[in-house]
């Protein structure tokens, strides 16, 4: 079993621990008896002949879980960076956005549907999409989804850009169409980035006639192919904006720099990578400076940039203000009319206890009004009792509120934790009431390794993944 828990780490990255040694041995078991094989040395031997038993294996243990607007506070954070940042200083450019790994679709379909919401025009904007199962592209490219896609308080986006169907629910064309597709490993050996990375030397270049290209060697020049089945094609990098979220996770630590590094060789610049909840650390470590904007986990490449993006923000969530001075809900007439409002311009005051919801509380911890949704979420658990998706999202902000303290104290490092985080408590007793609830589980597994308790992290990451697999 070794020798092929081995190819999976060279090959894709995959850390058999990350999801349970048992749980791979388990999966290779299987497709070993439909090879019909008995020892693991004679399937390796034919992993290494044989591309279409790679394929099928690496289809068996990749985890394609994923769901719209997951972890949506990232996605009012990118309007607001598009509308406040991107968009003044690009004013006839194409704003690129790359989602990898995307799964089936729903993390850049999400994406779609939010710069829509928020009147960015949609010939303004590339989105890719790559990942490398072919499995997961192909039902991507269909845009036909099942109920566990939509997970969450607020499903209201569905109803506007899903028409349900025998099938499922299929997404609106004017959104699908947004979207291109690529079968890419992140970590494969048909592209590499050379150098220190595109976004380090060449904005002017690329937005000047868009021919500046990056050392990334592409491996195949093929012309755009929108919504269609996906095959290996050319990503375009610099990126204004990367989601690459609940990879790392995966990887060991020599893999996780791997891929970094190879992300920022995709990143621009002054661009912006959205990770996963429990990987922003990990991030961290790679060299990125965290964005500071709660619960988007983002993080961007060192650089002049970060000293001012970094004062204005703060100056921002202190006045309740924008840029202009003007008061953060009246920054855009259009914005303001559209339905993403809630995401990105929640209410300046903390809501009455009768208006409370869990939408509510979840709109202001997106906008970032911390202490807000904290009382929000205080209110909501006291009013209607306890309820897992209360205690998860008050352990989300409690996280938050604690991050920027620290942000404060002792600048970007995700420190170690001599104490137990006020926050673990609250995801066991989401846990308590959910026993499969998987941020939670992600979330609770995060904080015992910074204080330590790394025998408890596993276990908790094994019961995130038994209960992924369960909901797949
Ligand atoms: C848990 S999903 C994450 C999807 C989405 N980003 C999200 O956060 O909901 C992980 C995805 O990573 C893909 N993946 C695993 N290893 C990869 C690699 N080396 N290169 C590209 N994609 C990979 C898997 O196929 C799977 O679809």
């Amino acid at each position: 079993m070794k020798q092929i828990e081995t190819l999976l780490r060279e090959r894709i990255g995959l850390d058999a621990a990350s999801i349970g040694a048992s749980v791979v041995a388990r999966l290779v078991r299987l497709r070993m008896k439909t090879c019909g094989l008995d020892r693991p040395a004679d399937y390796a031997r034919l992993l290494q002949n044989s591309p279409d038993e790679w394929r099928q294996l690496v289809e068996a243990v990749v985890v394609a879980e994923t769901w719209f607007f997951r972890d949506r506070a990232a996605f009012a954070a990118l309007v607001r960076l598009v509308r406040e940042e991107w968009l003044p200083r690009h004013p006839v450019e194409t704003l690129r956005i790359l989602s990898l790994p995307c799964s089936t679709g729903e993390e850049p379909y999400s994406v779609a549907m939010t710069l829509s919401e928020a009147g960015i025009e949609p010939q303004r904007v590339q989105i890719d999409g790559a990942d490398l199962s072919a499995v997961a592209l192909a039902r991507a490219a269909r845009a036909v989804y099942g109920k566990n896609s939509f997970r969450g308080p607020d499903l209201a986006f569905r109803d506007r850009h899903f028409t349900a169907t025998k099938e499922g629910y299929v997404l609106s064309p004017a959104i699908a169409r947004q979207v291109r597709f690529h079968q890419i490993n992140l970590l494969g050996d048909e592209w590499r980035v050379e150098g220190r990375g595109t976004g380090d030397s060449e904005p002017a270049t690329r937005r000047n006639g868009e021919t500046a290209r990056s050392p990334i060697r592409r491996f195949a020049d093929s012309p755009a192919r929108p919504h269609a089945d996906p095959r290996p094609s050319s990503l375009t990098p610099p990126y204004d904006f990367i989601f690459c979220r609940n990879l790392l996770i995966y990887f060991d630590r020599a893999t996780q720099a791997r891929a970094l590094e190879r992300l920022g060789g995709l990143l621009h610049a002054e661009g912006y990578l959205f990770v996963g909840p429990a990987e922003l650390p990990l991030v961290r470590e790679g060299g990125f400076v965290p964005a500071h904007l709660p619960l988007a986990f983002a993080s961007c490449k060192p650089g002049l940039r970060r000293a001012e993006r970094e004062t204005a923000r703060r100056r921002e969530s202190e006045t309740g203000r924008g840029r202009n001075g003007e008061p953060a809900s009246g920054r855009s007439r259009r914005l303001a009319d559209s339905p993403i409002r809630r995401l990105t311009n929640a209410p300046a005051r903390p809501l009455a206890d009768s208006a409370v919801g869990l939408a509510e509380a979840q709109a202001l911890a997106d906008a970032g009004q911390l202490e807000a949704a904290a009382a929000a979420c205080e209110k909501l658990l006291e009013r209607d009792g306890p309820s897992a998706a209360g205690y998860y999202l008050l352990g989300l902000v409690t996280e938050a509120r604690d991050q920027e303290v620290r942000n404060e104290e002792c600048g970007a490092r995700n420190s170690a934790l001599d104490t137990p985080h006020p926050a673990l408590e609250l995801y066991r007793k989401a846990l308590y009431l959910e026993p499969n609830h998987q941020e939670a589980l992600l979330h609770a597994a995060l904080l015992l390794e910074r204080q330590g308790e790394h025998t408890a992290a596993v276990a908790y990451r094994r019961r995130a993944k038994r209960a992924s697999a369960r909901s797949q």
